[in-house]
Formats: C-alpha cells, structure tokens, sequence
C-alpha cells in the first residue's frame, strides 16, 4: 500500500488533499503543529478508508522534518508521496514588514519545504520511485501587493520544485508543484470584503476556488496518469493568473 506525507494536514487545502488521497488508496500521515483534536477528527476520516497516522512537527525545524519522516518509515517501512502544503502569511507592505515577519514565512514555507524535500528524497532516492508536490502560489510568480515575504518565499518554492525534478529524475523520482489562486480557507478569510471583491474581479471564472479544486490536481499528480510529467508549476486559479 502507497503511503503519503502531507504537511500542515489538519485544515483547509491539506486536510481536504489528506481524505482524497486515503480514499484513493494511501495510508497518510497527517502532520500538524497545534490542534491534537484536528488532527485526531482528520486521522478518524483517513481511517475509514486506510490506516492513518498523526505526527506533530513543525516542519521548519529539521530535527522535527527528521522526525516526522523517521515515524513514518518507523510505521510503514517506506514513503511514496510527499506534499509538502504547511504554509503560513505575515502580510504588510515592505516599509512596515519587520524582519522577524520576513524570516518566520521563509522558514515555513520555504526552509519547510527545503527540509522535508532533502529528508524525504533520501529515502525515494534509495527507493528508486516516489514523488513530490509542493504547494506554491500564483503570487509566487506574479508578485503581490503586501506579501514580499509569502511571494518571495512561493518562488522560492517553484525554484526548488524545477531544480528538485531536474536532480533525482534519473531515479524516476517527479517533482512538481501547484500554485493556486485564491482558494476559499482559514488562510484568506481574514481578507476584507473590499480585498476580496477587487480579487473576484480579476477571476475569469467568477468564483473563489475551493480546497477540494486544489486535491484534485494533486490526487492526479501523485497518480500514475501522470507519470511523464514533472518540474511543472500548475495554476489553479480559475484563470486569475494566464
Ligand atoms: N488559501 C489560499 O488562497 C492559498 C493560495 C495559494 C497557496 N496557498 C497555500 O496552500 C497551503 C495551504 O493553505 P490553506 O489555505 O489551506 O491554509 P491554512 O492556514 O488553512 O492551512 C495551513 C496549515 O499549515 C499548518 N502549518 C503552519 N505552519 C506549520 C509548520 N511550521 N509546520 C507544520 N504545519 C504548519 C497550519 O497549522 C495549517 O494547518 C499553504 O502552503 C498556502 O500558502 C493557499
């Protein structure tokens, strides 16, 4: 049985990827930093398909990353998915971003991935198959207003994605990432209605996305239907960025 890791799974875009991939067939590790109780309530879900598994980490940290996979070897003996999803913003403009606002979303979002990236490719490199999915951010290609910190470090995280698919491809090891748009969670909640309207306006679609548009893609991507593809940043965005 295929086992995937999926970072900052206990909300939003990873809680909703964690059950699509355990009813498509994985056992997952549900990794979190705060709420036990999400995590058991997402855990109870996982389990009615396969067996699941909890590990609190913070992903910015290595020992933690090490940690996190080193429970998830110690439970299933090997990795075949990684999505590497824990992320977090500070927004502000640049003259009012302090330094410790920068630096504390670089080291979740981008240091996070970087950490659970070398981790896990140690064991897909031995393993000769496996793959990757990191997710990024339209802003991380575009830039935006109030996020140098999140679009730095989104990419930051689609650099990564290319360079990491160009090294372990001889192993038939694939990388990619998806970078959504504005996708309906806790994380954009917080945005004014103002914010949120000026957004829609610039969706070709007309609506904001939904976690499940993004787990969609991922299920596909870590699927054997998409084994020639990799090094790809794919948007889901409803057409925000073209
Ligand atoms: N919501 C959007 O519009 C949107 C758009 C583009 C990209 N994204 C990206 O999608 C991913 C998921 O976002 P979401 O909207 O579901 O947000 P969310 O805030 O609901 O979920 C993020 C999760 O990451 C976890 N997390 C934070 N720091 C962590 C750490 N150090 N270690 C482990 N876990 C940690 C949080 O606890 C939370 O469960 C993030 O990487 C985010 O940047 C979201």
């Amino acid at each position: 049985m295929k086992v995937a890791i999926v970072t900052g799974a206990t909300r939003g875009i990873g809680r909703q990827t964690a059950i699509d991939l355990a009813e498509n067939g994985y056992n997952v590790v549900i990794n979190y930093t705060h709420s036990d109780d999400a995590a058991l309530e997402v855990k109870a879900i996982c389990d009615k398909y396969n067996e699941a598994l909890i590990v609190k980490a913070d992903v910015s940290k290595m020992e933690e990353a090490s940690m996190l996979v080193d429970k998830t070897l110690e439970k299933y003996g090997r990795i075949d998915l990684l999505i590497n999803n824990a992320g977090i913003t500070k927004d502000n403009l640049i003259l009012r971003m302090t330094g410790a606002d920068f630096e504390s979303v670089i080291n979740v979002n981008l240091v996070g991935t970087f950490n659970m990236c070398k981790t896990v490719s140690k064991v897909l490199f031995k393993q000769r198959s496996g793959s990757i999915i990191n997710i990024a951010s339209v802003v991380g290609e575009t830039g935006n207003l109030g996020q140098a910190n999140y679009a730095a470090s989104k990419g930051g995280v689609i650099a990564l994605t290319k360079t990491l698919a160009k090294e372990l491809g001889l192993r038939g090891i694939r990388v990619n990432a998806i970078a959504p748009g504005y996708i309906d969670t806790d994380m954009t909640k917080v945005l004014s209605d103002d914010v949120k309207n000026g957004i829609l306006n610039n969706i070709p679609l007309k609506r904001f996305g939904s976690p499940k548009d993004v787990s969609n893609l991922a299920v596909f991507l870590a699927s054997d239907n998409a084994s020639y593809i990799t090094g790809q940043i794919i948007n889901v965005c409803g057409g925000m960025v073209i």
